[in-house]
């Protein structure tokens, strides 16, 4: 039997455009290929765009639109939208967790290549919140959790710890400082852990984290931070694999989740197809683990790794000088084949 999946596309701003464009040409692809799967595309606007047609960066025509999609597939966005644009998706469809795997391709000259860890960023509550106010002298903005989602988000990351053969989990914080939130949560975190005794628990100050990930990353595994520390983790993370290129992401909440890689918009670049679209492509692989496509999955990863390895092929911050639609039809070329020969499952260069 088919399987008929929506899947929603804001390109968003910039970039946005570039990137979202080469991953249609890998979906177009698996489209075409896959017998058991089908999709249609539903086209929405966030941004810029949104706000020429409907007068809003987040416009309802794009939550209703997000609504009736399966999966949504995320390009960019930036300044001054982003806020309002990423936390309608994430804060509005409550996508509480925010996967970021942080691990070294085959091939890219790297900091760490022997990285292969994944954050798991709490992605509705803590400090970017946005809950504060201004009284007189003091500017206040609150880092506020609540028992109910930090339960949810420990639980999420051993869960996902435990399908994707995981064996540590650690959880981040600075409990001595921050009582009320963090040292409350590594209790719970303790507690929690005891359901999961095939997975290792343990638990880092958030800042000696950073620099554990920037010179041990293979003492690492999965991550668990609060929001904001999510987002900085994420970074550090992307500056020892070859920067925010090779970063994706995938936002999940308990109905919906949404595909992005972890840059931004980056204007200066927009429409010019000379970035890199090797974030989304992974993010659209991502997208596949999460909809039990791991066979899909796998392939893509291949196609990606073998494209690295052989090295003809790279846009200019890979060391290269390929556009990003060249980069991209690479890639297609290379799943075309291993398509062929089934190497699903047989993981290049792990
Ligand atoms: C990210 C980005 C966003 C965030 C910004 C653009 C609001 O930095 O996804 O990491 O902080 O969540
Ligand atoms: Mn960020």
């Amino acid at each position: 039997m088919t399987e008929n999946l929506t899947i929603g596309i804001i390109p968003g701003d910039g970039i946005g455009r570039d990137v979202t464009r080469a991953a249609r040409i890998i979906l177009n692809l698996i489209n075409e290929r896959c017998a058991d799967i089908s999709f249609v595309y539903k086209d929405m606007d966030v941004g810029e765009a949104a706000i020429k047609k409907h007068g809003s960066a987040f416009p309802d025509e794009t939550r209703e639109g997000i609504s009736s999609c399966d999966v949504i597939l995320f390009g960019a966005i930036g300044a001054p939208h982003d806020f309002v644009v990423l936390s309608g998706i994430r804060y509005g469809f409550n996508l509480y967790a925010n996967v970021r795997p942080i691990k070294s391709l085959p091939g890219v000259e790297v900091l760490q290549p022997d990285a292969d860890l994944v954050i798991i960023r709490e992605n509705t509550e803590g400090l970017y919140r946005g809950i504060g106010y201004t009284d007189g002298d003091y500017h206040v903005n609150l880092r506020v959790f609540t028992q109910a989602g930090m339960e949810r988000i420990i639980h999420f990351s051993f869960n996902w710890a435990k399908k994707n053969n995981r064996k540590k989990v650690t959880f981040t914080h600075k409990e001595s400082i921050l009582v009320h939130t963090d040292a409350f949560m590594k209790e719970l975190f303790y507690e929690i852990a005891k359901d999961y005794p095939t997975i290792e628990a343990d638990d880092m100050e958030v800042d000696a984290c950073a620099m554990r990930m920037v010179m041990k990353p293979h003492t690492l595994d999965v991550i668990v931070a609060e929001n904001a520390n999510g987002d900085i983790l994420s970074d550090v993370g992307g500056g020892i694999i070859g920067g925010l290129g090779f970063t994706p992401s995938a936002n999940i909440g308990d109905n919906l989740a949404m595909f992005e890689p972890v840059h931004g918009s980056a204007p200066k670049y927009a429409d010019k197809d000379v970035v890199n679209p090797t974030a989304i492509l992974m993010s659209t692989k991502l997208m596949f683990d999460y909809l039990n496509r791991t066979d899909i999955a796998a392939l893509l990863q291949n196609s990606l790794n073998q494209v690295y390895l052989e090295g003809r092929v790279r846009t200019y911050d890979a060391g290269g000088n390929s556009s990003t639609s060249e980069f991209a039809k690479a890639v297609a070329e290379k799943l075309d084949d291993l398509w062929d020969n089934n190497l699903a499952y047989n993981e290049v260069n792990e």
